[in-house]
């Protein structure tokens, strides 16, 4: 297959050098006379693109005006990366599609979101791959990272390019499936320290998009059979996890109606070396509880009820109004009227550590909780008050004050671990309720009421 390799000469001058095959082009990207471009700059797209900036030239593509522009400040609209992670890399921050067209290396790192009725949006994935498509030139790789079902990216993302490029896969480009594991707010298993599963549409793309993959993660990568296969890994690492926290989950409500404290139980069944370590809580975020329902539908597309991942999406998505009863049913048991109880929940994110609010369960819970009661003070130390506002309708309180009935304790972000029944005390009192859901608090609380998932 004869490329075409386009080389930035200066800001106006484009000149086309062409490449025989995908082992040239990628010799090319390592000595800068071709280029690759990351398509959504999001938590994923921007380490990735930062990443790959070490060793390559690299057009950062972004529909997002704004979040490029901080992004040209050095600033992570995200909130993940100090200014320093963009010190000397040679990247460029674009929002039009059009100037990616010197780029022969595109990954695709768009969001991949359900809609109001919990079913797969490919909308932006759509959108990103129509705008790679309309710069798409012979001898051209794209891989997608987002997270699909197994299919999507041959059934949904090739016709796109094909139809609206006028070329034909494997023949005029190929293209390569690669998942991102990467964990926001995880400082040790950074996205150089994680396998890279990696996929292509056939033998050429795979070793390939290995080998650009290999420059930039010292983990290594692994080399899948086929798209389908990487597909499919991706939406089962998170849908593993979803069912082992929904187990968690259910047997938390058993052990509340048995009067034992589930964390005690899995402590003491942790002792055993092959038992799983997963604990109850709330599954928000954009991953673990979105995934399974791409995996669900494609599923019911091939005419399989998927008994257990629907069960376990159930019993997490639940949570929030469990718990909510349960603070209700103690404010009865301690003869308080909720409409008259003063509430403090905190944390907002959708986990600790991070500043991330999307899908978060606390403010399900907030919800839940709001339909009784009438006061109720959210405090977040990561989160922004006003992206609160704007996707949840309240505002964060700047500081909790006192005299609360219920203190929950939602998301263990670093700030609130070593606080002790001293600080609770000192914004409510003894008859006070401490729901602790990750039982961060467990055994160091005496003289308040003391709950935990
Ligand atoms: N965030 C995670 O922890 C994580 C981990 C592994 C995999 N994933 C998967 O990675 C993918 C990206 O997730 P994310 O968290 O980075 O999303 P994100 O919302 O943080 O960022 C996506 C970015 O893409 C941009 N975008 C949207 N549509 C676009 C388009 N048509 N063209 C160009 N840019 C566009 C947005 O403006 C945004 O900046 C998803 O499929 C997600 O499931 C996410």
């Amino acid at each position: 297959m004869i490329g075409l390799t386009t080389k930035q000469k200066s800001s106006t001058t484009i000149e086309v050098i062409q490449h025989k095959n995908g082992f040239e082009l990628f010799e090319n990207l390592m000595n800068r006379k071709a280029s690759l471009a990351i398509v959504g700059l999001g938590y994923v797209g921007l380490p990735i693109a930062l990443e790959f900036a070490k060793k390559m030239n690299v057009i950062g593509f972004d529909i997002n005006k704004q979040r490029v522009d901080l992004m040209k400040h050095n600033i992570d609209p995200s909130d993940e990366l100090e200014s320093s992670a963009f010190a000397n890399k040679t990247i460029d921050f674009v929002h039009e599609g059009e100037k990616m067209a010197s780029a022969q290396f595109y990954i695709v790192a768009v969001p991949t979101p359900i809609d109001a009725f919990k079913m797969p949006d490919l909308g932006p994935l759509k959108g990103a791959t129509k705008s790679v498509a309309n710069v798409l030139k012979k001898g051209d790789y794209v891989v997608f990272e987002s997270t699909v079902y197994p299919g999507c990216t041959d059934e949904i993302c090739v016709p796109i390019l094909e139809e609206v490029s006028g070329l034909k896969l494997n023949k005029d480009f190929k293209i390569g499936y690669s998942p991102e594991r990467i964990n926001p707010g995880d400082k040790k298993n950074t996205i150089d320290k994680i396998v890279k599963i990696v996929s292509g549409s056939d033998s050429e793309s795979l070793d390939i998009i290995a080998e650009v993959y290999k420059t930039i993660i010292t983990a290594g990568v692994h080399k899948a059979t086929t798209i389908k296969v990487a597909e499919a890994a991706k939406i089962v690492e998170n849908t593993q996890r979803d069912i082992n926290i929904a187990l968690m989950n259910e047997l938390s409500q058993i052990f509340e109606k048995a009067g034992i404290n589930t964390f005690d139980v899995l402590e003491a069944a942790g002792t055993k070396w092959n038992f799983l370590k997963f604990y109850p809580g709330l599954v928000g975020g954009h991953c673990i509880g979105v995934d399974p329902y791409y995996l669900m539908q494609r599923s019911l597309n091939l005419g399989h009820y998927p008994t257990l991942i629907t069960a376990g999406r159930k019993i997490n998505d639940d949570m929030p109004s469990k718990i909510a009863q349960n603070i209700l049913e103690e404010l009865k048991n301690k003869g308080k009227l909720p409409t008259e109880s003063k509430i403090l929940i905190m944390g907002v994110t959708f986990k600790e550590n991070v500043t991330d609010i999307r899908n978060s369960k606390v403010a399900d819970l907030v919800q839940c909780l709001s339909k009784y009661c009438k006061t109720i003070d959210v405090v977040d130390p990561l989160a922004d008050s006003d992206d609160v506002k704007k996707h949840y309708g309240f505002k964060l309180k700047e500081k909790s004050s006192s005299n609360y009935d219920v203190i929950v304790c939602a998301v263990s972000h670093n700030e609130y671990l070593n606080l002790k029944e001293e600080d609770f005390l000192s914004m409510s009192d003894k008859t006070g309720l401490l729901f602790d859901i990750k039982g961060v608090y467990r055994g160091k609380i005496k003289t308040m009421t003391y709950k935990s998932l």
